[in-house]
């Protein structure tokens, strides 16, 4: 039987040279600058450009959903006061602000906000709140860009019950499958299908333009529907199998975008690897209390022929040969805006989002989370190398904690990376990187997320996200004691 792993918690390591020692004791690759650095000093302010524009500095908001809209889609007050909370942030760049459906069944939940005529009003509000917000504390929006993220979530849909799933996916997927109750062919969407839903990312997006955002995200990432679609390997017909085949969506949406709003700045979040799905060591769970992580057996499936960007022959290695030839694609077709993320959060969640601590439909970290870090890091320095022209946003940063503004620093200065993104951060100390380079410290460490996944938690049991622990506002909110019976083990 195997023992389970020990994690050394961050904030145990009270120094650079602690933390440095550990990424030691690692064997990690993951630099790190000696101090926080202040004012200009600071690579986090220098100034980006993009197609004319200025962005004020170098970090990001990622899109953070928070399971909170109405069931039509639309807006409601958490929802508004986490937009006023991202404009607060001083990020300069608002990537996404959260997942927005194309249509009503591809909503990831039930509460996901849809993007259409219906809701445009609403969706406007939220911009203008984040600007608003924005505008009041750092004194101007003109180097602000903001855009929507546009999805549909594929084989993670549940738009009327928190509970049922109504998968649509691109294949059949001999793991997924079974784990996400996928039973049919008939789940599988038709190239026709696919025409439909072309048109409504070109509808999403010219809603989009006309609410004013200056991008759209067209997402590719997590295991949603379109980056299922790279890894569409076994799919038949001109959706499947050659890379050709399975890039023709965004090629597809793409053009019709640029069609209806010429203007509008286009953007992918990609998860630019996969790992094989995982699951709890069953040797090591417990009822209510998942063991560590191991990955699903694939012995029988190799050459693995499913997902992107990974080893056909070792699913538990990533392959970036694919991801680049895809870089080069967006790049070709003025797809200038790349948010790279790894994985997904469904079935591989200690690559996509580090944590000490994981949310109730995961596992306990079976290595270090730092390995993760490093890993999404490292995938954007090698991939910045080779796409200059391309503007990235690395993600994966918030499991850093104290160290964040440290390594943030050293990878911008050395032009790693052009933007860093921020996730989990952002619920729990919005103003962390506005501190740090103000203030050349972080004034309120109390305020550090130690990524506990409540978060995630809360959605996966039908509750409202948030930060439970850190953010005031969620300690006092109508579900949480829902979510602490949920975690005390009283709740089925
Ligand atoms: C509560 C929650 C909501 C999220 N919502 C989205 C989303 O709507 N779209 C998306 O692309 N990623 C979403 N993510 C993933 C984050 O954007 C980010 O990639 C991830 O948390 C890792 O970054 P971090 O280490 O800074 O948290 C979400 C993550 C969490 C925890």
């Amino acid at each position: 039987m195997s023992t389970p792993f020990k994690l050394v918690r961050v904030p145990s390591l009270k120094t650079v040279t602690d933390f440095r020692a550990h990424l030691q004791s690692l064997n990690l690759d993951l630099k790190l600058d000696d101090e926080i650095a202040q004012g200009d000093a600071s690579p986090l302010v220098k100034k980006a450009n993009w197609r004319g524009r200025t962005i004020g500095n170098r970090w990001a908001i990622h899109p953070m959903e928070g399971w909170d809209g109405t069931t039509s889609g639309g807006v409601t007050e958490p929802m508004i006061r986490r937009w006023h909370r991202f404009g607060e942030s001083g990020a300069k760049m608002i990537w996404g602000g959260e997942a927005m459906a194309v249509r009503p069944d591809g909503r990831a939940n039930m509460n996901q906000l849809i993007i259409n005529r219906e809701n445009q009003a609403g969706i406007a509000q939220l911009r203008e709140t984040l600007l608003a917000a924005h505008k009041e504390k750092f004194g101007t929006t003109d180097d602000l860009i903001i855009g929507f993220q546009l999805t549909h979530s594929g084989r993670f849909c549940r738009p009327h019950d928190k509970k049922r799933w109504e998968s649509r996916i691109a294949y059949r997927h001999p793991i997924l499958d079974a784990k996400f109750n996928v039973t049919s062919d008939d789940q599988i969407l038709t190239d026709d299908d696919l025409k439909c839903l072309v048109e409504a990312y070109i509808e999403a997006a010219k809603i989009a333009a006309d609410i004013g955002a200056d991008f759209v995200d067209i997402k590719h990432c997590h295991g949603y529907l379109l980056h299922e679609f790279l890894g569409a390997h076994t799919r038949p017909g001109a959706y499947g199998g050659s890379f050709e085949n399975r890039t023709r969506l965004i090629r597809e949406i793409a053009a019709g975008i640029r069609a209806v709003a010429p203007k509008l700045g286009l953007g992918v979040r990609l998860s630019a690897f996969d790992f094989v799905p995982f699951k709890p060591n069953p040797e090591l769970s417990q009822p209510a209390k998942p063991g560590p992580g191991m990955p699903e057996d694939f012995s029988h499936l190799l050459p693995y022929r499913y997902q992107f960007g990974i080893n056909p022959n070792n699913p538990l290695e990533y392959d970036l040969t694919e991801t680049k030839l895809l870089l080069k694609l967006f790049s070709d077709l003025g797809i200038d805006l790349v948010n790279l993320s790894a994985g997904s959060p469904y079935y591989n969640p200690h690559i996509q989002r580090p944590a000490a601590y994981p949310p109730s439909d995961g596992y306990q970290p079976h290595e270090d989370p730092l390995i993760s870090v490093t890993r999404q890091i490292n995938v954007v320095a090698e991939l910045k190398a080779a796409f200059p022209e391309l503007l990235f946003v690395g993600s994966g940063y918030s499991y850093l904690q104290e160290y964040l503004p440290h390594v943030a620093q050293y990878y911008l200065r050395n032009g790693h990376v052009d933007i860093v993104g921020l996730g989990r951060m952002v619920l729990s100390y919005p103003h962390m990187l506005a501190d740090a380079t103000t203030n050349g410290k972080l004034s309120e460490p109390k305020l550090i997320c130690r990524t506990f996944s409540d978060c995630t938690t809360a959605p996966r049991n039908g509750l409202r996200s948030g930060c439970y622990p850190l953010d005031d506002y969620y300690k006092t909110f109508e579900d949480a004691p829902q979510l602490k019976a949920v975690k005390s083990g009283k709740v089925p």
